[in-house]
């Protein structure tokens, strides 16, 4: 399938991952929707794209307001009269002390991750059985394979989203309809991990490996054009930890939590950090 005029949604095209993502995807000629919340960020981004010849339309989105969903397919449809590809990228990090994380983090993170993302793809899966074709990719982890300690929340979304990927791929694909997950791991030169690596001045052990905002991009092409259940974007490879935690549980949880464990708490303590900085600033402000 080639991109020229394709439509194509992305969330979470004002940083990180998506917002490379986006500039891909204009380079491939297609035509894209931009959604996230930082409406100024995406006109921007927008007013570039265009400038260089992409058909753009901007929508500003939290995907955690069905509203809001109703209306960025709405303004697609009414714009473009189709639908081709839906990237479900919005996500939002929850790494902390799992005894700590409040109420309202742990339902922001899984109406970000993986609510928002259902939703939407219910609201478009209709236009793409009617044209009979569509691409859907959801943003997932290595957290969604290998949920790692202090990431408990946030693997829950991931893993979520794995297992939605394959629930759409068994009713949709002989309707023309693919569904695929990319499962990042520690992306290297912007978004989430940048931020945590810049926060702490720790990296993650090189037995973890990374991936980088470019070959996520490749990934999510692969997963437009050839339609995988799932894409892990990591060097080294990681699908044999997967499959030695399947075969061996005990043994792979013990290998996997030891080369994740350091740096995650590091980032875990840093939550912490910023939230008793937080309340000893505003000493009334409740706690969910
Ligand atoms: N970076 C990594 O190492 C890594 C690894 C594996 C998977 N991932 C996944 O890749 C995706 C992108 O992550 P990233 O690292 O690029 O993060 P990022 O730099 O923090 O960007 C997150 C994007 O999601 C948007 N977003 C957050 N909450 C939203 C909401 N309620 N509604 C709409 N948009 C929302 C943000 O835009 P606004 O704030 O403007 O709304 C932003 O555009 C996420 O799903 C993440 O879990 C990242």
């Amino acid at each position: 399938m080639s991109l020229q005029d394709k439509v194509v949604i992305i969330t979470g095209a004002s940083a990180g991952i998506g917002y490379d993502l986006a500039k891909r995807l204009a380079t491939e000629k297609a035509t894209v929707v931009l959604a996230a919340r930082s409406e100024d960020k995406l006109q921007h981004l927008g007013d570039e794209l265009s400038a260089g010849g992409t058909d753009v339309l901007v929508v500003r989105t939290d995907v955690s307001d069905p509203n809001d969903l109703n209306a960025l397919v709405e303004q697609t449809i009414d714009r473009f009269e189709r639908i081709d590809v839906l990237i479900n990228n919005a996500g939002v990090e929850c790494f902390c002390h799992f005894e700590e994380v409040e109420t309202d983090e742990i339902l922001q993170t899984i109406e970000t991750n993986l609510t928002g993302a259902i939703v939407l793809s219910r609201l478009v899966v209709p236009h793409m059985l009617q044209q009979g074709s569509g691409a859907i990719i959801n943003m997932a982890s290595t957290a969604g394979k290998l949920c790692p300690p202090y990431g408990s929340v946030y693997g829950a979304t991931k893993a979520g989203l794995i297992a939605f990927t394959l629930g759409l791929r068994g009713e949709y694909l002989n309707l023309g309809i693919t569904a695929t997950a990319i499962c990042p791991g520690f992306t290297r030169n912007g978004g989430i991990y940048d931020r945590i690596v810049r926060a702490t001045g720790k990296k993650t052990s090189l037995a973890l490996g990374g991936t980088s905002t470019k070959a996520v991009a490749n990934a999510v092409l692969k997963g437009i054009h050839s339609g995988p259940p799932e894409i892990i974007v990591n060097w080294p490879p990681m699908r044999p930890a997967v499959v030695l935690r399947e075969i061996f549980p005990r043994i792979g949880e013990k290998l996997t939590t030891a080369v994740s464990r350091r740096f995650l708490r590091r980032a875990a303590k840093m939550t912490s950090d910023e939230k008793n900085a937080t309340t000893s600033e505003n000493p009334d402000q409740p706690r969910v």
